[in-house]
């Protein structure tokens, strides 16, 4: 009898067994889906979500796939490199799982440029999140999310009506796990390229309970859409980060102090400036750091207004190299895809000399550091600045004998860059993506005594 009940259940749940097996995600989803079974952007904003819609439109989110600089990567750099070299050809269409996933999901890939204005255009869409149920594997990451597009709009309410579609509540979209299937990225020589939602999950605010959608999807008090009653808390579509300065603006606070305050020229004073990431719930910069840069770079101002620049105190870690900016030449391999053999490469960093950079390097298979996150096949070491870690940096520094008596100002302010400028120079993407950015400074006093 029990036998039977066993074999009865089994046969019960074998179509949902096999319905469950179904689901592809990653690479497998590639094609298995048309465009038609998303709603356009338009459709969800026109007269229903229009704020949410404007906010999107102003978010990097709805840019995905037509931003300058990814058009310029992925057309200039990996598809070319992905025909080439077997060992990365699946990127020519994994860029677009995650960039403009309805376009992988209906197997237009390499999809038409932007200036064709197909449907892969419209980048990360409301659809395409709101028809996601959930992701498969242990680790969100590589677009291993699972869409089930249809009239059933997945959100973050019970018992909402809505005349356009059906709605159900999903945790999936509470939680930050539906942002860690694009945000966290292995490549194919099986390094985390991207590791924001990683980062966030060994860090403190996870254990806090504080997600993505907190930072980065503030509520507000308001209506979910033009017909809907007021709500307490609405999730707004900010997705505001890197491109917003106002987001980076202030995420590190800078205190900096001498050991000494009163100098003669020809003595030493020891500066320490202490770094404090009060506002990224991942590391900073995190995400494609490949290609970030931020840097500390400290002055002193004597009396008669004669600057100095203060080189930083080398620390001894492995790797260090690469966290001092240097005169120095790097990203070779990108000669591979634009067919240059023997490329000497670029200015690696285009800063002051001495300025400490918190970043991560990536480094190609031949150990030279790369900015095409795909090609990467190890770290030297990753010097970025974790939520809420504090960093500190010393300036031992001799003053120089011209050096006016009176006050002397030391300011120690750090910028930030989303990309090198002569990367950016080589590869004509407009200036505005290599633009430096003010994120902190501060200044301490000494007297020069004579
Ligand atoms: C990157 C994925 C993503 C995209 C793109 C996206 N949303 Fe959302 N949306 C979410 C998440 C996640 C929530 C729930 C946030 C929470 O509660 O923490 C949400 C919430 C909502 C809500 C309910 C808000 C509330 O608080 O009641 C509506 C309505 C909505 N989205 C509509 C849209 C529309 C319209 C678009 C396109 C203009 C869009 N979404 C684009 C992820 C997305
Ligand atoms: C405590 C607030 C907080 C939380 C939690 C948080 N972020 Fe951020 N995030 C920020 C701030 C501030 C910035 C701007 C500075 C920067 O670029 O890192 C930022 C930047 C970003 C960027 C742009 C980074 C770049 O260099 O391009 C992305 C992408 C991002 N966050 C995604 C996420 C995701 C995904 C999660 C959840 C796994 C998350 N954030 C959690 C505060 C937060
Ligand atoms: C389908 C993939 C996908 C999902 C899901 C997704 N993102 Fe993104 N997100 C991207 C891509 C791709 C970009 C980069 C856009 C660009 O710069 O080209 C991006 C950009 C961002 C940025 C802006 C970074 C900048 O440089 O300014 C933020 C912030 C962000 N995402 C947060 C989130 C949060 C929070 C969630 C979860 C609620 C989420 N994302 C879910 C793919 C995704
Ligand atoms: C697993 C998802 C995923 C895959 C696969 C992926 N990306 Fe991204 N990409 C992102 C996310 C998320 C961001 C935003 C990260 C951030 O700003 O922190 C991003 C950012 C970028 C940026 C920087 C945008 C900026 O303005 O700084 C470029 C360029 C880019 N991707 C190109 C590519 C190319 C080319 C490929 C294929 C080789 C690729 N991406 C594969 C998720 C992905």
């Amino acid at each position: 009898m029990k036998t039977l009940i066993l074999m009865l259940v089994l046969i019960i749940l074998i179509p949902f067994i096999l319905l469950a097996q179904e689901k592809k995600v990653g690479d497998e989803a590639l094609g298995t889906r048309k465009y038609a079974d998303f709603e356009k952007p338009e459709v969800c904003g026109s007269s229903c979500h229009i704020d949410f819609y404007q906010q999107w439109k102003q978010a990097m989110m709805s840019q995905a796939y037509t931003h300058h600089w990814d058009e310029i990567e992925y057309f200039k750099l990996a598809v070319p490199h992905a025909e080439k070299d077997p060992k990365v050809a699946g990127v020519k269409a994994g860029c677009n799982g995650c960039h403009s996933p309805i376009a992988f999901l209906a197997g237009d890939v390499p999809p038409p440029k932007p200036e064709e204005n197909s449907r892969a255009n419209e980048s990360v869409s409301c659809d395409f999140c709101h028809t996601v149920t959930g992701f498969k594997g242990d680790v969100p990451h590589n677009y291993n999310y699972i869409s089930e597009p249809g009239k059933v709009k997945y959100g973050n309410r019970e018992g909402v009506v809505s005349p356009a579609h059906k709605t159900m509540y999903s945790t999936f979209h509470r939680s930050s796990d539906l942002c860690g299937t694009c945000h966290n990225e292995k490549n194919p020589y099986d390094i985390w390229v991207k590791s924001t939602h990683l980062e966030w999950k060994e860090g403190p605010y996870a254990k806090e309970g504080v997600r993505c959608q907190d930072c980065h999807m503030t509520y507000a008090k308001g209506h979910n859409a033009a017909m809907a009653s007021e709500l307490p808390d609405v999730a707004q579509h900010l997705f505001h980060g890197a491109h917003d300065p106002g987001k980076v603006r202030g995420v590190i606070e800078i205190r900096i102090h001498p050991d000494i305050r009163a100098v003669e020229p020809g003595e030493k004073v020891k500066f320490t400036a202490a770094l404090f990431n009060q506002k990224t719930g991942h590391k900073f910069p995190t995400g494609s750091a490949e290609e970030r840069l931020l840097w500390l770079h400290t002055e002193a101002k004597d009396a008669k207004g004669n600057v100095h620049h203060l080189k930083v105190d080398k620390k001894g870690f492995a790797s260090e190299e690469y966290t001092i900016a240097a005169n120095t030449l790097a990203y070779q391999d990108m000669g591979i895809p634009l067919n240059i053999p023997d490329f000497k490469g670029i200015q690696r960093d285009g800063i002051p000399e001495g300025d400490r950079i918190y970043r991560l390097p990536y480094l190609d298979p031949q150990g030279r550091m790369t900015i095409m996150q795909w090609n990467t096949a190890s770290f030297a070491t990753d010097y970025r600045i974790g939520p809420r870690e504090t960093k500190l940096e010393t300036f031992t520094w001799t003053i120089p004998n011209d050096a006016a008596p009176g006050p002397m100002t030391v300011r120690a302010a750090l910028y930030y860059q989303k990309l090198p400028t002569y990367v950016a120079e080589y590869l004509g993407v407009p200036k505005e993506e290599a633009d430096p950015l003010e994120v902190n400074f501060h200044e301490t006093t000494i007297n020069i005594i004579k």
